[in-house]
């Protein structure tokens, strides 16, 4: 069986004048003047209102609510565990072609009917700009239900490679037994749609509880996968209290797999959790789980500035640095600093920053009044330490939307708080090294955080790439040279991170659809 061939989505980029552009100004002022949308609990085919009500606001205009979703209880997700359970038997017994024929088609949907719809919504309620939304809940949604497909298709007709004579081996490749509990993030729709859809693809079923605060793209998600057929059950919309809906859900014996995007802190808790609840369960549960990064650009003296500074401020600065992957800590060698910091700062000094619906802002709102707090705490610790110097930014706003000003803090302390904590948001720090101490400033790097998720090298220097890859082997799951620590894309570079970062199973690979399998082997004696 071979899916048709697949390629990553040709992205727009909504230029003034285009028909684009006036598609997506459609879908933004629609979503403006019909907001707040009203966003279900959906389980077993049936739209459920429970009347206990959330509101997702819109963060560059904080006091306009987007969507109000209505919260599963305990009883709906008693109903949603059962009604998957009892879906599953057909579920799993699908032909491949046809579960892969669904996420073709809903690919399609969001490659055209719902393209606008789902931008408008990153946009406004995510707070990303067009080309972030366009990266996100177009290409890299798309890509994901593609090619998952294809990888999917790869590891069905892995068997093995000996018979003995009268023999016959081969694997199947069943899905888990029970349910995957799928929980995703704000900061990416396409992972919204990943998490329940890739093991849905494997034949599993899935309770899914997506971000409060992408309620309305993920719940968009849900209406394109019903438009393509998924059928009634498969994957259950559970927005909802997040301690007690899992807490609920971890009893379960029935639990069979976690599905994790989020904080490391919240993932070592569920870990935690499920340790606690093993003998619980009927099977042990696959965990898998992408969690936070401290990234790092390391910059040799052999690198080309120009290049280094933007894929810095682009890898630091898009989307506010709430990506996952985003570089928030930078070393640069003495040698280059001068043209470093002034090239930095002539960039800055060109970004705008503002709400993501005028079109030329490159920086938004970050997601909440809580992520507001939390970076404002860093901003106002680095202008109290004596080791740190803020030479941009260090402002923000919170009266309209949530804006901080991209802001540089230069530390002579390489191991201050902010090169080692997890800020998640518009604040990167550099710590200008001696251009002669690069292999120790390797160490530094690999060393000064728990986490392992993205990193890059700059150096037109084989030999420091040699070094660079070699003594910062285990840093990052995703490693660049020459290029920003970001934007990974499914197809090219499959996605994750180890240590304080996660599983690292790789998402936009086959390793990710191989978790929520199991095996069995069969061998016939004719
Ligand atoms: N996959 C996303 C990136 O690489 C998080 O930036």
């Amino acid at each position: 069986f071979k899916i048709p061939e697949i390629h990553n989505e040709p992205m727009k980029s909504y230029p003034p004048g285009s028909e684009d552009r006036a598609n997506l100004k459609a879908a933004l002022n629609e979503l403006k003047s019909s907001a707040p949308f009203e966003i279900p609990v959906y389980v077993n085919g049936e739209e459920i209102r429970t009347g206990q009500i959330v509101e997702q606001r819109i963060p560059s205009d904080h006091k306009t609510v987007l969507a109000k979703y209505h919260e599963a209880d305990s009883s709906i997700v008693e109903k949603a565990i059962k009604g998957a359970l009892a879906v599953k038997p057909i579920w799993e017994t699908y032909p491949f072609s046809d579960r892969s024929a669904i996420f073709l088609k809903a690919a399609d949907l969001a490659a055209g009917k719902y393209r606008y719809k789902l931008l408008a919504a990153t946009m406004l309620g995510q707070g990303k700009n067009t080309w972030q939304a366009e990266i996100d809940s177009a290409a890299e949604l798309i890509d994901f239900w593609r090619f998952n497909c294809k990888y999917a298709a790869e590891i069905y007709q892995q068997q093995p490679p000996k018979n003995a004579p009268g023999v016959w081996n081969r694997v199947e490749y069943r899905p888990l037994e029970g349910f995957v509990y799928a929980i995703s993030p704000f900061n990416f729709t396409a992972i919204g749609g990943n998490l329940p859809s890739a093991p849905a693809l494997m034949g599993n079923v899935i309770l899914w509880k997506p971000s409060p605060n992408a309620a309305l793209s993920n719940w968009i998600i849900m209406e394109i996968l019903r438009e393509a057929g998924l059928p009634d059950g498969v994957i259950q919309f559970i927005p909802g209290p997040a301690q007690e809906i899992t807490d609920q859900i971890l009893k379960s014996p029935d639990f069979a797999s976690l599905h994790f995007t989020g904080s490391t802190f919240v993932f070592k808790k569920l870990w935690k959790e499920i340790g606690n609840n093993i003998d619980i369960y009927k099977s042990y549960p696959r965990i898998v789980g992408e969690t936070g990064g401290k990234n790092f650009h390391v910059i040799h003296e052999s690198a080309s500035v120009k290049n280094a500074v933007n894929q810095t401020i682009r890898g630091a600065f898009e989307y506010q640095g709430q990506k996952c992957s985003a570089c928030s800590r930078a070393y640069v060698p003495d040698s280059l600093w001068d043209n470093f910091r002034e090239n930095l700062l002539s960039e800055l000094s060109k970004i705008k920053v503002g709400p993501m619906d005028e079109f030329d802002n490159f920086v938004g709102p970050v997601i909440h009044a809580a992520s507001f707090d939390k970076i404002k705490g860093y901003i106002e610790w680095a202008k109290s330490d004596a080791d740190s110097q803020i030479i941009a930014g260090g402002t923000y706003d919170d009266s309209k939307g949530y804006f901080v000003n991209p802001t540089v803090i230069v530390t002579k302390n390489p191991k201050s708080r902010t090169m080692c904590e997890e800020i998640f948001g518009p604040v990167l720090t550099i710590y200008v090294y001696k251009a002669s101490e690069y292999e120790q400033i390797l160490d530094l790097a690999n060393e000064t955080s728990p986490y392992a998720l993205t990193g890059s090298i700059f150096a037109k220097d084989r030999a420091a790439i040699i070094l660079g890859e070699s003594k910062l082997r285990h840093a990052s799951g995703n490693f660049y040279i020459n290029d920003k620590s970001t934007g990974a894309i499914v197809g090219q570079q499959p996605f994750g991170g180890s240590r304080s970062s996660g599983t690292n199973d790789k998402a936009g690979s086959p390793a990710l659809l191989y978790r929520f399998t199991s095996m069995r082997t069969i061998k016939e004696n004719f």
